[in-house]
């Protein structure tokens, strides 16, 4: 299989501060990854590291055969990755419409009409609210918003933090489910999730963080079986 991404060893925090402790992990062409663990420990941190929002300080990343480590967030998105933050990932005062079309300021006329399309396909619920106010929407609507926002600029690479928290568990499905059919459309999917059932179930890996650090890496379904771990970190959720 090949690797889209591969972090060897990678440091990194908030300026000096260090968060990251030496990070080794990989995500292969098309897979759904899901990385758990502990509040704090360093997640969302890992997210931003890799999308160019916080500092790298050592280690490397690689995506493709390329060495990205420490690149600009604008460089990598013309690399096809995009990533879905964890908090104020919509702009509350524009439409809907209006930050679909933030998404997509590079796109020509025809090219945004059919991505709000498409956006409009996968997530129903937003075709109704598309001159609605975002700061009017629900919750699990906000997050349809900002998902099909990152999918305007086409990527290859979906990053994601947290996507369900504090849905209802409706919204909590139908959102996993979303995301997992996105693979059939040729995007690879690297998660992080506190609802770790609910994502190991649709994943192909994970990797539990504590303190900075990968403790544990494996199938998802051996996550899902073991009972030491998933006591310990499942309960979380
Ligand atoms: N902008 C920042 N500047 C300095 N330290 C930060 C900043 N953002 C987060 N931190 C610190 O980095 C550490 C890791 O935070 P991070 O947000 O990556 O954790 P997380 O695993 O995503 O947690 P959660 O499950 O609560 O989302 C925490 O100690 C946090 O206080
Ligand atoms: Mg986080």
């Amino acid at each position: 299989m090949n690797k889209l991404l591969e972090v060897k060893n990678l440091e990194g925090g908030y300026s000096n501060v260090k968060i990251l402790n030496g990070i080794d992990l990989h995500v292969n062409e098309g897979e759904f990854v899901t990385i758990i663990g502990p509040n704090g420990c360093g997640k969302s941190t890992f997210l931003k590291v890799l999308f160019g929002l916080a500092t790298h300080h050592n280690g490397t990343v690689l995506h493709g055969n390329e060495d990205v480590s420490g690149w600009r967030t604008d460089k990598l998105v013309n690399r096809g990755i995009a990533y879905v933050p964890q908090i104020d990932n919509v702009f509350p005062s524009l439409s809907v419409k209006e930050n679909l079309q933030m998404g997509g300021v590079n796109l020509k006329t025809k090219e945004l009409t059919a991505c709000i399309e498409r956006a409009c396909n996968m997530f129903p619920d937003l075709k109704e609210r598309m001159n609605d106010l975002s700061a009017s929407l629900s919750g699990g609507e906000r997050q349809m918003l900002a998902i099909s926002r990152a999918l305007i600029s086409n990527p290859k690479f979906l990053l994601l933090d947290e996507p369900t928290a504090a849905l209802s568990p409706k919204y909590q499905q139908e959102i996993l489910a979303n995301i997992d059919a996105l693979r059939t459309e040729g995007i690879t999917v690297l998660l992080v999730e506190q609802n770790a059932r609910l994502s190991l179930a649709r994943s192909d890996r994970g990797y539990i963080f504590s303190g900075g650090k990968v403790v544990y890496t494996g199938s998802a379904k051996s996550i899902l079986d073991d009972p030491n771990i998933g006591d310990y970190f499942l309960g979380l959720q």
